[in-house]
């Protein structure tokens, strides 16, 4: 038994055919775009190994510096950045350098009033070792914490969060 196509049966199926292929086109994308931030989250979650030992880490804040490859679109560049970082009892604490004021750069014990505080010299912003901003002076908010962690004793660094220690 054969079964004849007939001339209007097969542009029907042409066309149809036609269109779910763009309709795909169109679809397929879109989708991508809903989940990839989901692509994404490992890559953004990782931690960045420093040079520091966690075993040379004081109850002074210190400068420790670090980079990264960051991607954007088709651009790859390193960046470099850096924590105030100390110990507190056994908890190891890092804390943003970026200003809650203005966005400039806070230095340890930098303004001889101020000994045991951290400075901003753009305004004269003041914070504790904590990183809580000193009332009275221009900051508006404690300085952000880094996640930490201990990797083949060496310090890593993570993603960036709202201070919890105030
Ligand atoms: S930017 Fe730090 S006090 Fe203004």
């Amino acid at each position: 038994m054969s079964q004849k196509v007939t001339r209007r049966q097969f542009l029907n199926y042409s066309l149809m055919g036609v269109g779910s292929f763009m309709v795909a086109g169109m679809v397929l994308p879109m989708g991508r775009f809903a989940v990839d931030p989901l692509f994404q989250s490992d890559a953004e979650g990782s931690m960045i190994q420093t040079s520091i030992s966690a075993d040379d880490i004081t109850e002074e804040p210190t400068q420790v510096d670090f980079s990264f490859i960051q991607q954007d679109g088709w651009y790859e560049s390193e960046v470099t950045d850096f924590a105030w970082v100390y110990r507190d009892g056994d908890e190891i604490i890092a804390l943003s350098p970026v200003c809650k004021h203005l966005g400039c750069t806070v230095s340890w014990a930098t303004d001889d009033a101020n000994p045991e505080r951290f400075y901003c010299p753009c305004h004269n912003g003041l914070y504790e070792k904590n990183g809580n901003n000193v009332p009275g002076t221009p900051p508006t908010g404690p300085l952000d914490q880094y996640e930490v962690g201990v990797s083949d004793g060496y310090l890593t660094i993570g993603q960036i969060f709202p201070n919890e220690l105030v």
